[in-house]
């Protein structure tokens, strides 16, 4: 019997993944770069037992039977595979942030799970083949995996779509202020939403422009040029809004306070405070800013009518044993 923990960070997208090349290997149809987030993390524990009859996932103490553990499964007899192990495995999982927090918990559960299942079946696996790991549970856990700010290339195949850092946390202090809204009814899940991008007329032109974004994302934190960056993600933000508007059937995930919040940030910031704003598939909004500024954004997002709490992270580090 072999036990490992792992804690990975969740990760906000600054250049988006939306849509499949291959929607089984979770192939994305365009690179994306996004920033860990400290603080907030999932811990997952997995055991892998010769006397355990099944798989079996406790999640935040409640267990999970059906597709939640089918997933979990499909990570789980990949990685029994590869090691040549038979046993079913007992995984333990909790995250420290509340469920319906505007933070997609799929990428940090799955780069969790990537190296603490790893680790317990006597595998050794690099960052690389971590990352790929992971994004076959989810694809944004590929970024978990990776420290700081990093980049998913889209690559071409199982074996070259992974994720790297392109820049420590230590880089750049950019802070993460997400406001959480009244969300209405319940969303649409990006595996089913991934599945649907191909039916916007508009996807195609996303995914074309996309090695530009990337490029002006990627210089913006390399250079730590806060006014290119707040540009170049609350472009890439509304396009792949845009798609999802205009696919067949349309998903909308937006609320009232969703556009609310896009008006007053681009107000603040034409009034010289530095914010931008980026939303994934739901109705929170993340509202990135230097760190000196943490304070007054996080203040003022509060004061809105919209608001109903406000999460406060900076960059994070790499998924790690614990
Ligand atoms: O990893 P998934 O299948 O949950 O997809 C994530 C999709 C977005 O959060 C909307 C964008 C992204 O790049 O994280």
């Amino acid at each position: 019997m072999n036990t490992f923990s792992a804690l990975a960070h969740p990760n906000i997208a600054f250049i988006k993944y939306w849509g499949n090349r291959d929607n089984t290997l979770r192939l994305p149809s365009n690179g994306s770069i996004s920033m860990n987030l400290d603080g907030l993390f999932t811990r997952t524990t997995v055991t892998f037992s010769p006397s355990a009859q099944t798989d079996s996932l406790l999640l935040n103490n409640r267990p999970v039977t059906g597709p939640g553990l089918d997933r979990v499964s499909y990570i789980l007899d990949i990685v029994r595979g590869m090691a040549d192990l038979p046993d079913r495995a007992e995984v333990v999982s909790e995250n420290n942030f509340p469920a319906g927090a505007g933070i997609a918990s799929s990428a940090a559960a799955f780069a969790a799970l990537a190296l603490s299942a790893s680790k317990a079946a006597g595998l050794n696996l690099s960052e690389a083949q971590l990352s790929i790991l992971a994004r076959r549970g989810s694809g944004s856990a590929s970024r978990s995996i990776p420290a700081g700010f990093v980049e998913w290339k889209a690559g071409t195949n199982d074996e070259d779509s992974y994720a790297i850092s392109i820049a420590p946390p230590e880089h750049w202090a950019l802070t993460d202020c997400v406001a959480v809204v009244n969300a209405g009814h319940k969303k649409t899940g990006s595996t089913e939403g991934h599945a649907l991008a191909g039916t916007s007329p508009l996807q195609a032109a996303r995914v074309d422009d996309a090695p530009r974004r990337l490029e002006i994302c990627r210089q913006a934190i390399l250079r730590r040029d806060f006014a290119a960056f707040a540009e170049i993600i609350e472009l890439d933000s509304d396009m792949m809004h845009a798609v999802m508007m205009t696919s067949h059937p349309p998903l909308m995930y937006w609320q009232a306070a969703t556009l609310e919040i896009f008006h007053a940030v681009r107000e603040w910031r034409a009034a010289g405070l530095p914010c931008a704003y980026t939303v994934d598939a739901g109705a929170n909004v993340h509202v990135l800013c230097p760190r000196e500024q943490a304070g007054a954004v996080e203040k003022r997002l509060r004061d809105l009518p919209g608001v109903r709490d406000v999460l406060v992270a900076q960059a994070g580090g790499a998924a790690r044993i614990v």
